[in-house]
Formats: C-alpha cells, sequence, structure tokens
C-alpha cells in the first residue's frame, strides 16, 4: 500500500496537526510505503519571507522527526526538491475546470482573507495537491477534515485523466482520525486552528509551559460552568474537552465524567498539565535534533533520491500515454 501525505512548512506545528494528522503520520509509517513530504511551493501562495522560509522547511522537517515520524519507514523529503510536482501540476490544469477551483471552500477562504494577493497560484493549490499524490500513484491519504475538498477534486482527476489517456492512477481514498479531524480555534472555537492565525489562537507543540498555561487559560469557554460535550452549544469547552480526551487516551465521556460539577478553572487547570507533560518529550527531541543539521540533511536527500526515482518513472508514462514527444 502506498500511502502520502503532506505538510505546509510555515508556522509552527499544533496539536490540532498533531491530533488529526501527525498521529496518522506515526501509525501509517507502520502500514506501507510511507511518503511524507513538507510542501514549499503550497506556502508560496501566501507570501513569505525568502529570509525565513528555508529555514521554516528545515524546522518542519525537524517537528515531523520530533513527534516520532522514522526517516527509516518513512520517505521525507521537500517538494520543491522534486521538479516532476509542478510538471503534472501544469498537466492536470488542463483537465480541471476552472468552475471547479473557483467552487472549493479554501481558495474562497483564503482570497477573502488575502485580497490583496488573490494569485493564480491559490486557485491552482488543489491542482498541485492532486500532482503530489498522484505522481507516486498513491493508495491512501491520511489528513485533517480541512482537505477533503481537496482530495474528492484529486479522484475527479485521477478518473478523468484515466479515462482520457488510460488507466495511469490508482483514485486515492481519504484517511480522516474518527476524532480530532478538526480541532478548533483557542480563541474562536468555530472555526478550525490555524498556524496561519494568531499565536493565541493555537496551542504548538513547541510551546513551553508558561505559554500552554497562558493560552489554556484565555481560551474562550461557553455560558454557564458545565463542562459537557456539545460542540453546537458549547464549542469552546467542546474542543478543549476533545483535546483532553485525545492527549489523555480516554473517551470524552469519561472526560466529562471526571469534571463533572469541577467548573472550568480547575479544568483548564488540569488540561495544562496534561499537555504541559505530554509535550515535554516533543520539546526536547526538538532541540536535540536542532542541533543535528547534517543528520537531518542526510535523511532529506535520502527522501529526496527515493522520491526522485518514482517521480521520474510516473513522468515518463504519462509522457508516454499522452503522446508527449520523446527523443
Ligand atoms: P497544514 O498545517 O495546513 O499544512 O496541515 C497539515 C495537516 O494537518 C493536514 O493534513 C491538515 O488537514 C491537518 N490539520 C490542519 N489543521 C488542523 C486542525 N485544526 N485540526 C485537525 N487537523 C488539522
Ligand atoms: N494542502 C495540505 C495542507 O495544507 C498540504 C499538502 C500538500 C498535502 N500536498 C499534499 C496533504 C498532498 C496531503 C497530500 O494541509
Amino acid at each position: 500500500m502506498r500511502i502520502f501525505s503532506g505538510i505546509q512548512p510555515t508556522g509552527h506545528m499544533h496539536i490540532g496537526n498533531y491530533l488529526g494528522a501527525g498521529l496518522q503520520y506515526l501509525n501509517y509509517q507502520n502500514q506501507g510505503d510511507f511518503f511524507l513530504m513538507v510542501a514549499d511551493l503550497h506556502a508560496l501562495t501566501v507570501s513569505q519571507d525568502p529570509k525565513q522560509f528555508s529555514h521554516e522547511t528545515l524546522q518542519k522537517i525537524i517537528e515531523l522527526l520530533a513527534i516520532g515520524v522514522d526517516p527509516a519507514k518513512c520517505t521525507l523529503f521537500v517538494q520543491s526538491h522534486i521538479q516532476e510536482h509542478s510538471a503534472l501540476a501544469w498537466i492536470f490544469n488542463t483537465l480541471t475546470p476552472v468552475g471547479e477551483l473557483e467552487r472549493m471552500t479554501q481558495y474562497k477562504d483564503k482570497a477573502n482573507k488575502q485580497k490583496e494577493n488573490i494569485n493564480a497560484g491559490l486557485l491552482d493549490y488543489p491542482v498541485l495537491m492532486a500532482a503530489d499524490i498522484l505522481l507516486y500513484k498513491t493508495d491512501v491519504v491520511p489528513v485533517g477534515q480541512d482537505q477533503v475538498q481537496h482530495l474528492e477534486l484529486t479522484r475527479t482527476i485521477a478518473k478523468k485523466f484515466n479515462g482520457t489517456y488510460g488507466k495511469t492512477f490508482p483514485e486515492p481514498k481519504t484517511m480522516l482520525v474518527k476524532e480530532g479531524a478538526k480541532i478548533m480555534s483557542l480563541i474562536n472555537p468555530k472555526k478550525k486552528m490555524s498556524k496561519s492565525d494568531p499565536s493565541n489562537s493555537y496551542l504548538a507543540l513547541s510551546d513551553e509551559p508558561e505559554i500552554i498555561k497562558k493560552k489554556i487559560a484565555g481560551s474562550v469557554t461557553d455560558k454557564g460552568r458545565e463542562i459537557r460535550y456539545d460542540p453546537a452549544k458549547k464549542p469552546g469547552i467542546s474542543n478543549l474537552l476533545m483535546i483532553y480526551a485525545l492527549c489523555a487516551g480516554q473517551n470524552i465521556k469519561t472526560i466529562e465524567k471526571k469534571f463533572q460539577s469541577k467548573g472550568y478553572a480547575l479544568f483548564k487547570k488540569a488540561l495544562t498539565t496534561l499537555l504541559s507533560e505530554n509535550l515535554d518529550p516533543f520539546r526536547k527531541k526538538y532541540k536535540e535534533l536542532e542541533q543535528r543539521e547534517v543528520y537531518i540533511k542526510e535523511i532529506l536527500s535520502k527522501g529526496n533520491a527515493r522520491a526522485q526515482r518514482v517521480a521520474t518513472s510516473t513522468m515518463e508514462e504519462v509522457r508516454q500515454k499522452m503522446g508527449l514527444f520523446t527523443l
């Protein structure tokens, strides 16, 4: 089984990334041939500071290793190192109606957020994602809820290519966790937690205990004092309960019971302690890996070489099926 996923380099990996996608990476690296990529080309759809950008890419690799991604089991690489991603995206562009891209909710949201920079890449983003996935003839894609629509388009593009040029690509399945596929913002629990929002809205895996304490204390709760899981009526406390349950490895009902009639302050205190303890190994591993740049680069050059072999082979097949002239 071929498994593929990607994460953007910018911003710190947060608890939503970890619970929605990271835990799946750790599971899938033991289930099959897993390719995991840092999507630096996707990040360029938002303006980036060239002085920071390459550091952020390296940082994301370190974060992935620090959560437990094992380079012996998983092919880790950087998107822009494999030129075939862009080449295949161009070909898929010719099979994708613009209308389908304009319907994408993430495009609409982002276009709304950055009215001064509605670049063509923002619209084309899901096509590049389809290229990422199909280049490796992927069967399974573990992601969070926000990527579901993009994966539907990936399957549409695979079908269209197969129908036009002959069976080439599998139609990859979307894999979501049962609980935690959409962790919400700490300050606006109606919105998903996002690395690009202000830092008090997310809990970074690298946050030190005092920061965790501040962020949890400042997180939005709901009217009343009752600790009850009810995302419609009590979105704030429900989000915190979900985070608690997943981090403690217990179900939400058990946590609800444990804190019944205890009030928000006590619950928040317990959540702060739980998170500080759970994230301690991550912080240590991260600091250790930060000192080992040569080792990280070795992992990446191995990963890139393996990704390149698969990418070259798929692209040759695509060119031949499409009748692109080859010497
Ligand atoms: P990104 O940081 O946008 O590159 O996302 C990396 C992975 O984390 C993707 O699979 C996302 O779907 C997932 N993800 C991002 N934000 C959340 C969230 N708030 N809750 C659950 N999963 C998320
Ligand atoms: N767009 C994804 C995100 O922001 C990252 C990504 C890029 C990805 N290419 C991918 C995820 C391919 C899964 C498969 O989260």
